[in-house]
């Protein structure tokens, strides 16, 4: 049977778009009238935003989130040789930033109970060739980043958060994307803060490394036509950077608008036997860019939902260390249980600003019939 469109978007861009378009087409026709198209004043303007609204020194914009990773780890001076350490339940960027920029990405394990990286794990993933911990802020949730912190320091790491679905996510009050070394950011359209195509950003509170990053997304250059080293070309259109400066404006109001949706759902699906809730983290914190619960029969409740118009995603269904593209890396099933066990049972629901209690009510009831089955 083949599926409707979801009535109840996992994401509802439209509804985004009904709510700012006219902000939206006066930034964007202004940036068109000026052709300043590649790196251009609103470039500038944004990163400054940005820094301010994330609490950074500094931010240089570029491509996207994956580029962003791969600049950070090239901004450290690490490549070939050196071994990075992430969870092994993230989206395959993160492994692949490393990649991208030479190194290898080594995987820890998740903790059931936090759904985000085991620290332990991470820990024991440690050999004489890493340079990095990659802490990767999950579906919106913070790190602890006064443990990473410390694990860094005391194994004289460096530490690259990935905050790239975690725009308004906070440790302990204070953002994240404020505590590592440096922190990659995505700008994907379904992203908290999302442009119209790809884009991506990094923060840092260090001089060495903006500048550094402002080199490596140029083809190694701030003058044009003097190249001090070879960098790529990973830059944030200023088309982008329009779109972006205009719902930065609005990002907070979003981000607690999400924080109230998480809280219904809680509401909503507390008294429902069979589904596992995110874990209990202080709601004001995490930024619920992804709302994930447990199911069982995962893929037939999935199945059913969307049959029903309700857009419910998986995040993700296979991890990191057992997709194909990581085959010559020598991982194996079982390497790290709690990520595999949670995998199977992964279920997103529809979560954005805009999403009303009607339509909250009415993914519970779908999701209340499907469990029960
Ligand atoms: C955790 C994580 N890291 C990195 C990325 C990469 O970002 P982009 O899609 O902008 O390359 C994503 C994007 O989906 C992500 O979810």
């Amino acid at each position: 049977m083949s599926v409707p469109a979801a009535s109840i978007p996992l994401v509802d861009l439209k509804a985004q778009f009904a709510s700012i378009g006219n902000e939206l087409k006066e930034a964007t026709v202004k940036a068109l009238e000026r052709g300043d198209y590649i790196l251009g004043g609103e470039v500038a303007e944004f990163e400054k935003e940005f820094a301010a609204w994330s609490g950074t020194k500094h931010c240089v914009a570029c491509a996207s989130g994956t580029d962003a990773l791969m600049l950070a780890f090239r901004a450290l001076g690490i490549g070939a040789g050196d071994e990075v350490v992430m969870q092994a339940n993230t989206f395959i960027a993160t492994p692949l930033g490393a990649v991208l920029g030479g190194a290898r990405p080594a995987f820890a394990d998740a903790d059931a109970a936090t759904m985000q990286v085991d620290l332990a794990s991470m820990e024991k993933a440690i050999t004489p060739k890493t340079k990095a911990l990659v802490p990767v802020h999950l579906y919106g949730q913070a790190v602890d980043m006064d443990r990473v912190n410390a694990l860094g320091k005391k194994h004289g790491l460096a530490v690259v958060e990935d905050a790239a679905q975690a725009h308004g996510a906070k440790w302990k009050g204070k953002p994240v994307g404020s505590f590592g070394d440096v922190a990659a950011w995505s700008f994907y359209p379904g992203k908290n803060l999302g442009a119209a195509g790809d884009g991506g950003a990094l923060t840092t509170h260090r001089d060495d490394i903006a500048a550094k990053l402002k080199l490596l997304r140029n083809y190694g250059s701030v003058v044009k036509y003097v190249h001090d080293s070879f960098g790529t070309n990973s830059r944030l259109d200023t088309l982008q950077a329009a779109v972006l400066r205009v719902k930065l404006r609005h990002l907070d109001k979003w981000v607690a608008a999400r924080r109230a949706a998480a809280r219904r759902y809680r509401e909503l699906l507390g008294g429902i036997k069979g589904v596992v809730l995110p874990p209990e983290c202080p709601v004001e914190e995490h930024c619920w860019h992804l709302y994930v619960v447990r199911v069982e029969e995962r893929d037939r409740v999935l199945k059913q939902l969307q049959e029903a118009g309700v857009g419910a995603g998986i995040h993700y269904p296979i991890p990191c260390h057992l997709q194909g593209a990581m085959r010559e890396y020598g991982y194996r099933k079982g390497d790290f249980p709690d990520s595999e066990a949670m995998a199977p049972n992964l279920l997103s629901l529809p979560i954005y600003a805009e999403i009303t209690g009607e339509q909250q009510k009415k993914v519970a009831e779908e999701l209340a019939k499907a469990v029960k089955k």
